[in-house]
């Protein structure tokens, strides 16, 4: 089932202390870019990557692509201070381009490079007949909510969730949501917070513990550790 994914690489690695763009660290001698990347060339559903960048690194991302062979990306327009106007830019990209209200576009941090093809099957699957979904996994610790030092309440656990990305959305309903958030001043952690603006039900899709973001060094280590464990 063919989608096209929206990748926002244009954050600056601060939590990661690189001292640069953070996807451009090796993980098991790849940049952390290019790992993520071949996912997305590799999977024949996927029909087209949208690179969000900064618009002084786009050279050397250019680069980085040609060097291994990522011939799926079809824009890399310039990212934004928050990553939703990285993700906005990556959706107006695609929907200039002619992408249709009713395709399937996923968004994915570039920071994320071990999802799985069964999750990215099942989120375009459900999108297809829902609209929206997003990869998540169940909390394994209890949450609490905290202020100032002390706790407000807590959760009941079963019905705590941990989100991820990729997440995935019918074109339309994602630009829609994505414009009443830039009228409305309102900024989110994910894209999911916009579209349940709109009223519209987001379903969630079970996915793996491993899909990690790398933002800090112990992430890193975790990463280096996963791959290690794939090649045995
Ligand atoms: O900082 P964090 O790890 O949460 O960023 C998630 C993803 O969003 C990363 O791939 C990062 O490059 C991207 N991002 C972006 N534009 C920003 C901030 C983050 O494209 N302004």
């Amino acid at each position: 089932m063919d989608y096209t994914v929206m990748l926002p690489a244009a954050g600056s690695g601060r939590r990661m202390g690189a001292g640069e763009n953070k996807l451009f660290l090796p993980l098991a001698g790849k940049p952390i870019l290019v790992r993520t990347l071949s996912v997305f060339q590799n999977d024949p559903d996927c029909a087209g990557i949208i690179l969000a960048v900064r618009p002084d690194e786009r050279e050397r991302i250019r680069e980085m692509l040609a060097a291994h062979g990522i011939t799926k990306v079809t824009a890399m327009p310039a990212g934004g201070g928050e990553r939703q106007d990285s993700v906005r830019a990556c959706v107006r990209a695609f929907m200039e381009a002619g992408g249709k209200d009713d395709s399937v576009i996923m968004v994915h941090d570039a920071a994320r490079p071990f999802l799985s093809r069964r999750v990215i099957r099942e989120l375009a699957e459900t999108v297809r007949e829902h609209g929206a979904a997003i990869a998540a996994v169940p909390s394994k610790d209890t949450v609490k909510q905290v202020a100032d030092g002390i706790v407000e309440s807590t959760p009941d656990r079963s019905t705590v969730w941990l989100v991820q990305t990729p997440q995935a959305f019918r074109a339309g309903l994602l630009a829609e949501a994505e414009e009443k958030a830039l009228e409305e001043g309102f900024i989110g952690t994910d894209e999911s917070m916009l579209v349940e603006r709109l009223g519209h039900p987001v379903r969630v899709v079970g996915s793996t513990y491993d899909n990690l973001k790398m933002t800090t060094k112990v992430d890193l280590a975790i990463g280096e550790a996963l791959l290690k464990r794939q090649e045995e």
